[in-house]
């Protein structure tokens, strides 16, 4: 059973937040500001209100701390840390009008009007009309992967997330991904690297038979190859060929905000449409729509939605079992508030374009230290290729978390391997090869200056400069699962003392 309720206007939705400031949500604002330098600067549309002070602690002191935590980036303490690029999840900066949303919060176990504001932010930005809490992006792969997934089955993606994989294969499926070969090319040049192969798509399907198809996933911004979006035309071709079939499909929101700049600035048929308009086209695509708040809506959480009940009702008693009761799942409810507001500024395309602008200047920079770097750039994070920076470096000594593991030596900056480190190792012992070694630079939304990404730059190109003084990681205590979030490396050799002492000669008055 599905409902056609119309989407909520903004003269609804103020009455339910008066407090945000909607002029900046005016479509003709939609329009990136040029330099009439022809330079291209990620200027800022917003000032700073609250600051945060940063240290950045002696080059001995940050070889003792990533040795202490078994080299391995999760494993510091941020106090450590100078700049902390290990993801945008729960970090993007807040609006003053987030912040101001968080003290309006009902706080009641059950029935608060912070849940059904938020349920109306959700219809705002996606046309549907219910919603479940949860309270992060994996607690509702969980809840969907629990209710859809069957031992034996398969779910089709344009390409994993380390989480999304884990709960897949918890509940005895498998993962299958349909991006060509050339979207895990880091210099293969098109707009829409995360978009899903048609034919791998049908054939696939056609392989594993449709009946032992959970479902197919498409994931907004796919995270572990760069950050790279899909396009509109292949959201529209990937839902028309499950529908055809009655193929469950979903939907990965948590890096959408991204996806709807690039799909705004790249797909020409979409240039004339407003970041809502976009929304809320994509939306009916799919059955089903679950997002990290952490990532959209720049606060703490998590959420599934859908206009289809039947497909709710399936997956609504695991709320209450694992997260909470059905009007906060888990979230603090000034969480919610400042997702619901979140949301909303998610239609805002100045607010949304500066990862992207930011992730784009910082990848100029990084290149013009000769670095190498995933291109073209897409949302997230800088996305530095390991695989061509360290290619001396066995594959199975992780080149991408050494790599994370020099960065953090050479300046202080936290970045999170994705590569071979964030697999799980074969049947048979021997580790599952990746095709990318990527160290991401994450990149959390009016977080970080252009001053502080010319320092990224400065101290990874003098890493480029000495790379051959970097060598590879080995595990010294290697969990079955999520290997990648609590083990612990040794370096092969002394590289790390070798380049603290490269470091001293060349910059003996630096931090
Ligand atoms: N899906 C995608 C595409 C994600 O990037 C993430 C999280 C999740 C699901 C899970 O959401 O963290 O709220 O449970 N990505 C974070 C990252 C962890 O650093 O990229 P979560």
């Amino acid at each position: 059973m599905t409902t056609d309720r119309q989407p909520i206007s903004l003269q609804e939705i103020n009455q339910d937040f008066s407090l945000v400031h909607t002029a900046s949500l005016s479509p003709d604002a939609e329009q990136e500001i040029g330099f009439f330098s022809g330079k291209r600067v990620p200027l800022e549309m917003h000032r700073v209100t609250t600051v945060k002070r940063l240290y950045l602690k002696d080059v001995d002191t940050r070889a003792a701390a990533i040795e202490q935590a078994g080299n391995n980036t999760f494993l510091l303490d941020n106090r450590d840390v100078f700049l902390d690029m290990l993801t945008d999840s729960g970090v993007n900066s807040m609006s003053i009008f987030q912040q101001a949303a968080m003290q309006t919060a009902d706080d009641s176990y059950a029935g608060s009007a912070t849940y059904y504001r938020l349920k109306n932010a959700l219809n705002y930005l996606f046309g549907t009309e219910f919603f479940l809490p949860a309270h992060q992006g994996r607690a509702c792969e969980n809840i969907i992967c629990s209710s859809f997934v069957t031992p034996g089955s398969s779910v089709i993606t344009n390409y994993h997330f380390t989480t999304t994989k884990a709960h897949i294969m918890n509940n005895g499926g498998t993962v299958i991904e349909v991006v060509p070969e050339t979207s895990l090319d880091p210099t293969f040049l098109t707009d829409f690297k995360g978009d899903m192969d048609l034919d791998m798509l049908a054939s696939e399907t056609e392989r594993v038979g449709k009946d032992n198809l959970a479902f197919v996933r498409v994931e907004a911004g796919t995270n572990l190859i760069g950050g790279q979006p899909v396009s509109l035309a292949n959201m529209r071709a990937v839902s028309q060929f499950c529908r055809e079939r009655g193929i469950l499909t979903v939907f990965d929101a948590s890096l959408l905000a991204d996806n709807l700049y690039f799909i705004k600035t790249r797909e020409p048929e979409a240039a004339t449409k407003t970041i809502r308009e976009i929304a809320l086209e994509i939306a009916p695509l799919f059955d089903i729509i679950y997002f990290s708040a952490r990532k959209l809506g720049c606060a703490r959480g998590g959420g599934i939605v859908s206009n289809n009940a039947d497909l709710i009702e399936t997956m609504k008693p695991l709320v209450p079992l694992n997260e909470g009761f059905l009007t906060y799942g888990g979230m603090s409810v000034r969480e919610m508030e400042a997702i619901a507001i979140g949301l909303i500024e998610s239609c805002d395309f100045h607010v949304i374009s500066q990862t992207a602008l930011f992730v784009e200047a910082g990848i100029d920079l990084l290149e013009s230290k000769g670095v190498p770097c995933v291109r073209p750039a897409g949302g997230l994070g800088c996305h530095v290729d390991a695989m061509r920076f360290l290619d001396h470096v066995p594959l199975d000594q992780y080149r991408a978390g050494a790599l994370a593991v020099a960065a953090y030596i050479a300046g202080g900056i936290r970045g999170m391997e994705r590569g071979t480190l964030s697999e799980e190792r074969n049947a048979d012992g021997t580790d599952h090869l990746s095709k990318m070694e990527l160290l991401r630079l994450a990149m959390p939304r009016r977080a970080f200056t252009l001053s502080q990404l010319e320092f990224v730059a400065d101290r990874l190109g003098w890493l480029y400069e000495n790379r051959h003084l970097i060598g590879g990681l080995k595990f010294v205590e290697e969990p079955k699962q999520m290997r990648f979030f609590f083990g612990r490396l040794a370096p092969v050799g002394d590289w790390p003392q070798q380049l603290v002492a490269a470091f001293k000669r060349d910059m003996p008055s630096m931090l």
